[in-house]
């Protein structure tokens, strides 16, 4: 029996699959590369000593998805084939809503098709919007995004709900990411954004490298610790692990409602927080300014992740300073990325 990986060439999946590879589960991997690059499939090799079996495919292909299911015996899926920049979502809602919304109907129709009911979905913390109050429990409202992105994942999460409610053999885990960075400790594999990241880590990692020159700080006038803005930075490798304990999840459960559950550490740095950090470990000093806030962010989001604890026996482990250095070697060893 093999998991089917959607997204799996991208930043998340590629270190998910080295993950499950250690706990022992097999899987295929199918992505359009949109996003992503073979080499980061190649690099996977490497590192796990095994060859993988990679498909070329847009999960709106159910033509190619069929084939797939009915070529492989496929008995779950972790979902993480999408569109994530919001800016871009903003500017072209129709292609992110295409894209991660029918893409998702698209694969669990052929999902139900073929009698695989079980599914990992990659959410957002995006969904609780602004929280009323940190940390974020999983009981708080959703729903209040500001974005085609966000609303996207929010859609989502209703669907997988509703299928659920209409079959209840479908064993369903929501999984809310905070914010992830960091690389494999090998440096060979880490994130690889398009043009100028819009994320806060890639762009401090490429001005340390020399690739920008200063990093613009959105906002100083905060209500936290240091004005600026607050987040929930883990790990991707503690982040790719607790995709194979919700797996374990599903498979040692009978039936289930929908596991719906935060994934972060519990702990909010700032940016400048983050930036010291950075210099730390690269031993680079990064230059910056102040500028105005960036419309559409908030103060504070940071996850309480006992429930995760509670209920997949999983709890994030590596710091801040791990996650500054595996970037920092990522980046380092490969100032253009894949090159690709
Ligand atoms: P990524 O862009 O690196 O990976 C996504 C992968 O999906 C890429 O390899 C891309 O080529 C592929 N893809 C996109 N559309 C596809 C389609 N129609 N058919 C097949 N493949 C397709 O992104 P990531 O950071 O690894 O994120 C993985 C998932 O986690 C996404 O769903 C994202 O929205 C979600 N997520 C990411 C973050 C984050 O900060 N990185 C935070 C919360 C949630
Ligand atoms: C952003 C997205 C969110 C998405 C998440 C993960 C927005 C409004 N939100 O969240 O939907 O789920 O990424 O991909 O884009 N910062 C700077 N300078 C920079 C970049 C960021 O000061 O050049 C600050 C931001 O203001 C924020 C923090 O760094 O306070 C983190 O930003 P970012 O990495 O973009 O993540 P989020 O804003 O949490």
């Amino acid at each position: 029996m093999k998991i089917l990986i959607t997204g799996g060439a991208g930043y998340i999946g590629s270190h998910t699959l080295i993950e499950l590879y250690n706990s022992g589960y097999n899987f295929i991997v199918y992505d359009n590369l949109l996003n992503s690059s073979k080499e980061a499939i190649k690099r996977v090799e490497k590192i796990i000593n095994k060859d993988i079996i990679f498909i070329e495919g847009d999960i709106r292909d159910t033509l190619k998805l069929k084939e797939l299911f009915s070529k492989y015996s496929i008995d779950s899926v972790i979902h993480f084939a999408g569109l994530k920049s919001v800016a871009e979502s903003v500017s072209n809602p129709l292609e992110y809503y295409d894209n991660n919304i029918l893409g998702t109907l698209n694969l669990l129709k052929v999902m139900k098709e073929f009698n695989c009911k079980k599914i990992v979905f990659s959410s957002s913390a995006t969904v609780y919007g602004d929280p009323a109050t940190t940390p974020i429990l999983e009981n708080f409202p959703v729903g209040g995004t500001t974005n085609p992105y966000g609303t996207s994942k929010y859609m989502i999460e209703r669907i997988l709900e509703d299928l659920y409610i209409s079959d209840n053999s479908f064993k369903i885990a929501i999984l809310r990411y905070f914010n992830p960075v960091g690389a494999h400790e090998s440096g060979a594999l880490g994130e690889d954004p398009n043009g100028i990241p819009n994320n806060l880590m890639p762009f401090i990692a490429q001005t340390a490298v020399g690739k920008r020159e200063y990093l613009s700080v959105f906002g100083s006038d905060y209500d936290t610790h240091d004005g600026t803005g607050v987040r929930d930075y883990i790990h991707v490798v503690d982040l790719a692990y607790g995709h194979v304990k919700a797996i374990d999840y599903l498979n040692n459960s009978n039936k289930i409602k929908p596991l719906i559950v935060n994934l972060g550490t519990g702990i909010g740095y700032s940016v400048l927080d983050v930036l010291k950090a950075f210099e730390k470990a690269s031993g680079k000093r990064i230059p910056y300014k102040i500028v105005d806030r960036r419309v559409g962010d908030i103060a504070k989001c940071y996850a309480d992740t006992s429930y995760a604890k509670e209920v997949l026996g999983w709890k994030a482990k590596k710091t801040l300073a791990q996650m500054c250095e595996d970037s920092w070697k990522w980046q380092s060893n490969n100032p253009d990325g894949y090159g690709i």
